[in-house]
């Protein structure tokens, strides 16, 4: 069959018997994720009528509050996954707290929790230019049928087991591992179907694009200066092109189409960048990993690290191996 021609919903469906842990659940979850996108998807496009269909604050038509579209993606993403009882825990970037989902006032047979950024880049949204959702999953620790805990969310990357991200851009993209590398479908938005137009995504090895804020220089570490100093220099393939979009999601889908190195050192303002472990950086790591890719802290591999709270940052340097080796190799200096 031309794999090509697999919708996400076939896709799911042929791949579920290459899972650790068959039941089903996991299928039902991304079929979950899948919907909850084309809902946001559907928001995400109507950001520019704001003037005409009124901005987050007004009274709409029906007297609803207009929302802000991150508070309007959190909803739409959290009400699927729980209305539907696919999961057992629920944490967001927009929730303080993580959510836990009972059903019938009995727990739940479900072992899967998710962890989202319902909307990633969303300053951009005002200006027309590309913003994701980034989701990660893992297998509860504590036993099925009691309420889920803190320790449920805690877990190093290394334990997800599924990850991925939504792309709300030119086209409309879902990218997505469960630890049998990286497949990315596009949305036919006449029929509103993801296909798979990305098989198998992969870094190339190396890349000319680094892609870090700029203005943040002079509060970078010593090492990260003399990285950048280095991508800039003439010699060899260098220097490379700076591309910066400011969403994480953004930057990361075509530095692993193009080649390249995404950063969030921290900075003399902020000890440990800007980018959050569970919502962010984790799941973006396990893609990388299984895109042949490479995603650390400076030091560390970013799915070894054993998070201590939800909300915990983490400077962060993804992208094709050998930059981020290199990275590294300034950054230990
Ligand atoms: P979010 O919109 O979810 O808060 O995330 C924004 C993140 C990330 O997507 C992006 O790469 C980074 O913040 C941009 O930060 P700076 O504006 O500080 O460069
Ligand atoms: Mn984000
Ligand atoms: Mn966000």
């Amino acid at each position: 069959m031309d794999k090509k021609n697999l919708t996400l919903g076939e896709f799911i469906i042929e791949n579920q018997d290459s899972f650790q842990y068959t039941s089903g659940e996991l299928s039902r979850l991304l079929n979950g994720l899948r919907l909850a996108a084309k809902v946001v998807n559907h928001e995400v496009n109507k950001a520019g009528l704001v003037d005409i269909i009124g901005a987050a604050g007004d009274t709409n038509i029906q007297g609803e509050n207009q929302q802000k579209l991150d508070v309007l993606a959190n909803e739409k993403f959290i009400q699927t996954l729980s209305k539907r009882e696919i999961v057992c825990g629920i944490a967001s970037e927009e929730e303080d707290d993580f959510i836990s989902i009972n059903s019938f006032d009995k727990q739940h047979q479900n072992k899967y929790i998710v962890l989202i950024d319902p909307l990633d880049g969303s300053s951009n949204i005002d200006v027309n230019v590309s913003v994701g959702t980034i989701f990660s999953i893992y297998r509860r620790i504590t036993p099925v049928g009691t309420p889920v805990t803190i320790e449920d969310f805690l877990q190093p990357g290394k334990n997800q087991v599924a990850a991925g991200y939504i792309i709300y851009g030119t086209s409309t993209m879902l990218v997505y591992t469960t630890g049998d590398g990286v497949n990315g479908f596009t949305l036919n938005p006449a029929l509103g179907t993801f296909y798979l137009s990305h098989p198998n995504m992969e870094f190339p090895e190396t890349g000319k694009i680094y892609s870090v804020n700029e203005g943040n220089y002079v509060h970078f570490p010593q090492g990260v200066k003399d990285y950048i100093k280095y991508c800039q220099e003439e010699e060899g393939d260098r220097p490379y092109t700076s591309r910066y979009i400011g969403s994480l999601v953004s930057d990361f889908h075509r530095n692993m189409i193009k080649g390249g190195i995404y950063m969030y050192p921290k900075s003399s303002k902020a000890s440990n960048g800007k980018l959050r472990l569970l919502y962010e950086c984790n799941p973006m790591a396990f893609l990388a990993e299984q895109a042949k890719g490479k995603a650390s802290n400076g030091h560390q591999a970013i799915m070894e690290i054993e998070p201590t709270e939800l909300h915990e940052r983490v400077p962060f340097f993804c992208g094709s191996k050998k930059m981020v080796d290199k990275a590294e190799e300034f950054m230990n200096a």
